[in-house]
Formats: structure tokens, C-alpha cells, sequence
């Protein structure tokens, strides 16, 4: 069975390739890469956990310095269904803790010969600076308050495939939330403007990055009115550990003003969808029956997103990786 699903994953992809050979941004992804990745990425959902080889005989390291659930454990599982090996460090077991610099601990996780190594760091621009020290092709699995690219093409994977087409072009997407502190913002917006999304965003106005307007966003801090027409209601976790609770007068205050609840959803056009990147905390971002079993809410179905997206990545870079041992320079 495992033979048959290759075969058809090699067919969709063809002779064709992705413009890049690591990712830490949405912005070094081409319109073409979108497609390609989409459609790579629907095939591995229809192989659910089928163990293949496309990726056998190749080391993937998870380099996690914050907390995570579903992206640690997504990149870890889509990479064994790939027939990779896999080891996890970070956190409270990596040297980083001992005084090691981050240079000397990404040098010595590539001297395992990792063909992809995926990192989460606290700090913005980490995973692209290491891109530049490894040979390894460096995945962004989320890098302080920038960018979360994986988590960006899973969310428009899934908005595209509740609509059935290509783009976002006539829909309306509304991001509320914590959005100065969300990484998950940062690849969001820029991967819904290539899609041609409308978006809105509703946020207490100290929870809006500087300068936000410059992708054409319109802002509410209205929330109600800035449901009215949205197909999609995509909202965010307000980040406490990042000192959120500073911005806002109280959390209970920010969920009567900005939660989804029922009935707000129902300000939304009929049958809009609901999304959330998780963790979700129930009654503050989201109220507790719209969040996995409700019929308009599409949180699990980002989950197994997220797996399909990380796979197709996975392969299209591990193929490439000769092409960037033959252009990297130790630095
Ligand atoms: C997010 C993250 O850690 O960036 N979650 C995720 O990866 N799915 C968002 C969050 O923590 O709120």
C-alpha cells in the first residue's frame, strides 16, 4: 500500500520543486511553492499515517527552546511517517541552559549530518541565522513574536479547502486577538495577502502591532462590528507568558469585550468557519462550545493540517538538501 501512495505523491509532484531550502519566512515562499506545497500536502493527508520511505535513512532534529504541543509533536510524527529518525532537544536539556551560544549548539546538532533540523526559540530571527550556519535545511517552528511558517500554510490549507478553490479573493478573515505578541500573526497575514484574503483585524488597541495598517488590514476594536460579513473567524491565544496581562485590564475584562462567543459567532455570515492555532484557553479567546466539536469550528482540522503541510515540507526539502550542502559555506 505504502508503494502505491508513493507513487501517486511522486506523480503530483513531478519534475517540480520548491524555490527554497530552509523556511523561517512566509515571504521566501513563491506563489508557484504555494501551490505546489497544497497539493503535495493533500496527497500526504490522503496517506493519514501510512509509513513510507520517501525521506528513509535521514536525521531530523527538534530543536525546541519553548513549550510545545502540536508543533513539536507534529514535526516529530510527520518525520517518522517519513521513515526519518528523529531526536528532541531543548528546553531544560539542552546545553543552551550551561552558558553554550546558539551558533555552537546549532553547529553541533548538524554535525550529526540532521538533514532538517526544526527550531522554536523565544528569540525572532534564530531560525533564519542558523539557516545560514548548517548545512541542514532549518525549518522555523515558531521565533519570538515574527513568524510561525508552517503553522501560516496549514491555516490557509485548511481556509482554501472549506471553500473548495485556489485563493481567498471576495472572502473576509477576521484575526482577533492577541496579535502584537503572535508569531502565528506573522506568517498568517502575509500567506492570506498572497491569497488575496480581505482581512480584519479586531484587538484592544494595545494588543495591535505599530504600524499593522501596512498590510492592508482594516482595524476594529469593535469586535461585533467587525464580525458582521467575515467567512472565517480566526482567533488568537492572549499570551500571558509574553506579559500580555499588562496590555489589557483584565482577562475576564478582554473575554467580555473580544471572546468568541456563540452568539457573536452568529454576527459572523452564515456558516462561518472558526479557527484557532491552540492552545486554546477555554472562555477567555474562545467560549468552550465553539472549540472542537463545534460544526463551524476547524481547530482539529488545523491539527491534522498540520501534520500534511509538515510532511509535504519535510520531503520537498530533504530532496533538495544536496543542492544546499553544494552552496553552504561554513561560516
Ligand atoms: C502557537 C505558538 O506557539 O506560536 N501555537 C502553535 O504553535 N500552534 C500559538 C500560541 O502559543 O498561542
Amino acid at each position: 500500500m505504502g508503494d502505491a501512495i508513493e507513487k501517486s505523491l511522486r506523480d503530483i509532484r513531478g519534475k517540480r520543486d520548491v524555490s527554497f531550502f530552509d523556511l523561517y519566512s512566509i515571504d521566501q515562499v513563491s506563489d508557484t511553492d504555494l501551490g505546489l506545497i497544497f497539493e503535495i500536502a493533500r496527497g500526504f493527508r490522503s496517506a493519514k499515517t501510512a509509513k513510507l520511505t520517501l525521506c528513509k535513512g535521514n536525521t531530523q532534529v527538534n530543536c525546541f527552546f519553548e513549550p510545545s504541543t502540536r508543533t513539536q509533536a507534529s514535526f516529530d510524527l510527520s518525520a517518522k511517517h517519513l521513515g526519518m529518525d528523529t531526536t528532541n532537544v531543548g528546553g531544560g536539556s539542552s546545553s543552551a541552559k550551561k552558558g553554550e551560544s546558539f551558533i555552537d549548539t546549532v553547529e553541533t546538532l548538524d554535525a550529526y549530518n540532521a538533514r532538517t533540523l526544526v527550531i522554536r526559540s523565544s528569540e525572532a530571527g534564530v531560525a533564519e541565522i542558523a539557516a545560514r550556519h548548517v548545512a541542514a535545511s532549518v525549518l522555523n517552528a515558531g521565533d519570538g513574536w515574527h513568524e510561525h511558517p508552517t503553522q501560516g500554510l496549514l491555516d490557509a490549507l485548511t481556509m482554501l479547502d472549506c471553500i473548495q478553490a485556489d485563493t481567498l479573493a471576495g472572502k473576509t478573515v477576521l484575526i482577533v486577538g492577541d496579535v502584537v505578541h503572535s508569531r502565528v500573526f506573522g506568517s498568517l497575514v502575509r500567506v492570506l495577502i498572497r491569497l488575496q484574503a480581505t482581512i480584519r483585524i479586531a484587538a484592544p488597541i494595545t494588543l495591535l502591532p505599530a504600524e499593522v495598517e501596512q498590510f492592508g488590514v482594516t482595524l476594529f476594536t469593535d469586535v461585533e462590528k467587525a464580525l458582521v460579513g467575515t467567512d472565517f473567524v480566526y482567533t488568537l491565544r492572549v499570551q500571558e507568558e509574553r506579559g500580555a496581562k499588562g496590555f489589557i485590564p483584565t482577562l475576564r475584562e478582554y473575554s467580555k469585550t473580544f471572546g468568541i462567543s456563540e452568539w457573536r459567532l452568529d454576527l459572523a455570515a452564515k456558516d462561518a468557519i472558526l479557527m484557532h492555532p491552540g492552545p486554546v484557553i477555554r472562555d477567555i479567546d474562545v467560549h468552550s462550545a465553539l472549540v472542537s466539536r463545534h460544526p463551524q469550528s476547524r481547530i482539529l482540522t488545523q491539527v491534522e493540517n498540520g501534520m500534511a503541510i509538515r510532511k509535504a515540507l519535510l520531503w520537498l526539502l530533504c530532496e533538495r538538501f544536496d543542492g544546499k550542502t553544494k552552496t553552504f559555506e561554513r561560516i
